[in-house]
């Protein structure tokens, strides 16, 4: 029987991104059978394969190491985590090696039946000449079937993650993700990227109910909110309460934009302010682990300190981290807020946050490749849009261009060039304006090397005043306005 596999667990597999998978499909050089692909398929278009691809055991190991010794009691006599995913990795492969025989044991008696069956009708033949005929091919069929087949260590590779990552397709949106070690259903999710539907994060307000469609979830945290009987035998499940066990499929609500995401007021404390340089300040805070805000990258928040003018500021961190928020601020002598940022905040002073507001979010619908441009603080909000593609995985090609004014500088160019160098698919560019109004002359040498450029989805934010003309070059210079999305830097209080 044809073995069918989802997209997520196959990128997994032959170790490539799902939209390098995605893009193969809509060439044709893939085909899919109710969003499943093919083993075979897949190993046609990716011979080169092998059980042997380290990254998958590295990410055992920590998975293991994070994961499984909280779900085993610590117990002297429990074998320690790298043994336990050595030891799964031999079964499955003896378990792989055991179901490729048995196929062929069973294709053998089959040819066997019908050989059995023309010897019986060839009246021609003396019954020594037959029985010599068939054992001659019965030894041949026994010699031609102890051929390596390659199959088996993909098969025993792809049973390995089955065991070691369970996975969740959601309806009726049809996304899905892997769960890793003993996450919850909506961790996991929230770290792929999807906009699940949650509020506390732990079982207080039932904002996270799921319904079991099939597979089996294992309730992992006890949870205060109280479900109904009827709930309970519809199979509605707290998403933050509960992982899966098995692959799972639940009906589970997402927002679909910003207009979804419920406007919240949290009390978050200051972990740490840094200024990398005399442009700009990061801030970091943190919410409470019960109140945690969700929100979608791209967007900004009001910030409010003391009887202070408030702050609009984006979001500098992705969503997958909803309570380690992360806003980097342009400094300014004549702002009070930043002012006192600068100078008096210190660890642990609380400010309070509002919103999340603005649709500077990311398209996830769209299977284009994506291009980002951030001028200096600018960086920000392109920082949460870029881990948030990253966490989505769906991207073929994300291309990142940096330009920074006089005085300014690519704070987080370390950052960037880690990017760089750890992805296939990203690439990283850094340049320099000598004046604010020089910033589209850098750009022709790089959109004209982006031949593609009408081809990509491109996401830009810049100081106010360069809003216009950036605008302006890329829409002159082949970027279609359906997509393109631009961003201010931010860094007065929202109107309203
Ligand atoms: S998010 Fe509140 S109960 Fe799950």
């Amino acid at each position: 029987m044809p073995r069918l596999i989802t997209l997520s667990r196959a990128a997994r597999l032959v170790g490539v991104k799902r939209g390098a998978l995605q893009s193969k499909i809509q060439q044709g050089e893939l085909r899919t059978f109710e969003g499943e692909l093919l083993l075979s398929d897949l190993l046609h278009v990716y011979p080169q394969t092998k059980v042997e691809d380290t990254t998958m055991l590295e990410r055992v190991e920590h998975i293991m190491e994070n994961a499984v010794n909280k779900i085993i009691r610590p117990d002297e006599d429990t074998p320690d985590s790298n043994t336990l995913a050595a030891r799964i990795l031999v079964i499955s492969q003896e378990l792989a090696q055991a179901r490729q025989e048995s196929r062929r044991y069973k294709l053998l008696v089959n040819d066997l039946g019908q050989k059995l069956e023309e010897l019986a009708t060839d009246t021609e033949q003396t019954p020594d000449t037959a029985f010599s005929k068939l054992q001659a091919w019965f030894q041949q069929a026994l010699e031609t079937g102890v051929e390596h087949n390659g199959d088996t260590e993909i098969i025993a590779k792809e049973a390995f993650l089955r065991v070691m990552a369970a996975q969740v397709r959601i309806l009726p949106s049809g996304h899905e993700f892997l769960i890793e070690g003993s996450d919850s259903i909506l961790e996991a999710g929230l770290r792929s990227g999807l906009a699940l539907d949650y509020g506390c994060s732990n079982g207080n307000c039932g904002k996270c109910k799921a319904k079991v469609v099939s597979g089996q979830v294992k309730k992992i945290a006890p949870h205060d909110y109280a479900l109904s009987d009827t709930e309970k035998g519809l199979g509605i499940i707290l998403a933050c309460c509960n992982t899966a066990v098995t692959d799972v499929v639940l009906e589970a609500e997402e927002a679909l934009g910003a207009y979804d995401i419920p406007q919240q007021e949290i009390d978050v404390r200051i972990k740490k302010i840094e200024q990398p340089d005399d442009r700009v300040l990061i801030l970091h805070a943190k919410t409470p682990r019960t109140e945690r805000l969700r929100f979608l990258a791209g967007q900004y928040l009001t910030l409010q300190l003391d009887s202070l003018p408030a702050l609009g500021c984006s979001i500098a961190s992705c969503p997958c981290d909803d309570m380690n928020l992360q806003f980097h601020i342009p400094a300014s002598a004549s702002n009070p807020f930043i002012e006192a940022l600068a100078q008096s905040c210190k660890a642990n002073d609380t400010l309070s946050i509002k919103g999340p507001q603005g649709d500077f979010t990311l398209n996830e619908d769209s299977p284009r490749s994506l291009l980002f441009i951030a001028v200096d603080a600018g960086f920000g909000p392109v920082k949460s849009l870029i881990e948030h593609a990253m966490a989505l995985d769906t991207a073929e090609n994300i291309h990142l261009i940096w330009i920074t004014t006089a005085g300014n500088s690519h704070y987080l160019g370390n950052l960037c060039r880690s990017w760089d160098d750890a992805l296939d698919n990203f690439d990283f560019t850094a340049l320099e304006a000598m004046q604010a109004d020089s910033v589209e002359s850098l750009l022709p040498p790089i959109v004209t090397d982006l031949s593609n450029i009408a081809d990509l989805d491109v996401y830009a934010c810049t100081p106010e005043p360069l809003i216009k003309p950036l605008q302006q070059y890329l829409t002159d210079n082949g970027v279609l306005s359906a997509q393109l999305r631009m961003e201010p830097v931010r860094q007065n209080p929202p109107a309203g």
